[in-house]
């Protein structure tokens, strides 16, 4: 057995990639950073949820089927990221889209990184306030641009960015960010799709740097580190939490189907995202050691990194070609095709 697929298992990070038929290794193409995706454990709640409920959840939230699970599961995500509380929505996508109109509207700001991601933007569009773009991960230009907008912006005034960039890796310099934003009076949400179950034991890039309290609203998603599908919204206020059962999303969507909030709390069991983080974790480390050398002879990498060892290898064809070679002679390795071919070869 090759040292690889030893530590992929270890990681429980072996999984079947469906577009090759039933091959296990290194998946550097998905966003399932722990392997939840197929541990047996996630997958048998699913089952288990189906046959007590069905596929669908039948309606919007309040008429669905297994609503209660929903609930159950808000309150374990909230306990798990030590929020006031939790909304379970269908997708991180849709969570971005709900929460902004419901902290924002026409009159107020929302400053958000040019490297955020799509669904920020599109809430931030959603909810008629004034949009500014700040310098990506720069806290100083947040400063500038939130100095400058303060004179217009006697209302309210929201600051985004991602926890953990996508694309690149990268973590956001979240205790500089807070402190400009605190400065303004702005509120401060995260969008932590990639940083849940991954930094902070698993809690996040906020929990990682310990700003739990000073994070107005958290954004995650279920479908990357806890491996399923769906999307959540955590708060430090209740009065917000509240407004939320308003947002358009919830009111004018079929809910999630209870299935899938019950292979989330599966995946959320200590048996889940804990043990997976560090198990993953030592895969990660032993993995890095595997491909360092290589990397930093060819790669030029972002300073800042999380576990997920990103490369960014520029847009030149032998760069990529370089890569997909690597990712070759390893066999097991399976890297986004779509990512190296802008020029950036991460997860
Ligand atoms: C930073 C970020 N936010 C939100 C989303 C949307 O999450 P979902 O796929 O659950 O809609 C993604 C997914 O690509 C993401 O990368």
């Amino acid at each position: 057995m090759s040292q690889e697929i030893a530590i992929t298992t270890i990681a429980g990070i072996a999984r079947r990639a469906g577009s090759v038929g039933r091959v296990s290794g290194l998946d550097f193409s998905t966003n399932d950073y722990l392997g939840l995706r197929n541990d047996p454990r996630v997958r048998a709640a699913a089952i288990q949820g189906i046959e007590e409920f069905g596929v669908g959840s039948g309606g919007a939230r309040e008429v669905a089927a297994g609503t209660a699970i929903v609930r159950e599961l808000e309150r374990r995500i909230a306990l798990f990221k030590g929020t006031r509380g939790a909304w379970v929505v269908q997708s991180g996508y849709v969570a971005n889209m709900g929460v902004v109109p419901v902290l924002v509207g026409p009159g107020d700001f929302v400053f958000l990184d040019r490297q955020n991601h799509q669904s920020t933007k599109d809430g931030a569009l959603l909810s008629g306030a004034s949009v500014v773009v700040y310098a990506h991960a720069d806290p100083s230009a947040l400063a500038r641009e939130l100095k400058r907008s303060a004179p217009r912006a006697p209302s309210k005034t929201l600051v985004i960015t991602d926890g953990v960039f996508g694309v690149t890796g990268e973590i956001a310099p979240l205790p500089d960010l807070v402190e400009a934003a605190e400065s303004y009076g702005a509120t401060f949400m995260v969008d932590d799709a990639h940083g849940s179950g991954v930094l902070g034991r698993g809690r996040g890039a906020v929990a990682h740097f310990g700003l739990t309290e000073r994070v107005a609203v958290q954004v995650g998603t279920a479908s990357k580190a806890m491996g399923v599908l769906g999307g959540y919204v955590t708060l430090m206020s209740d009065e917000i939490l509240g407004r939320f059962a308003d947002a358009r999303p919830i009111t004018h969507s079929t809910a999630i189907p209870a299935h899938l909030a019950a292979a989330c709390l599966a995946a959320l069991d200590d048996s889940g995202v804990g043990e997976n983080f560090r198990m993953a974790r030592h895969a990660w480390l032993a993995l890095a050691e595997h491909l360092r050398e290589f990397a930093d002879r060819q790669f030029h990498r972002p300073h800042q990194r999380d576990d997920a060892e990103p490369g960014r290898i520029g847009k030149r064809t032998e760069d990529v070609e370089r890569v997909r070679h690597v990712a070759y002679r390893y066999k097991d390795i399976f890297i986004s095709r779509q990512r190296v071919a802008r020029g950036t070869a991460a997860r």
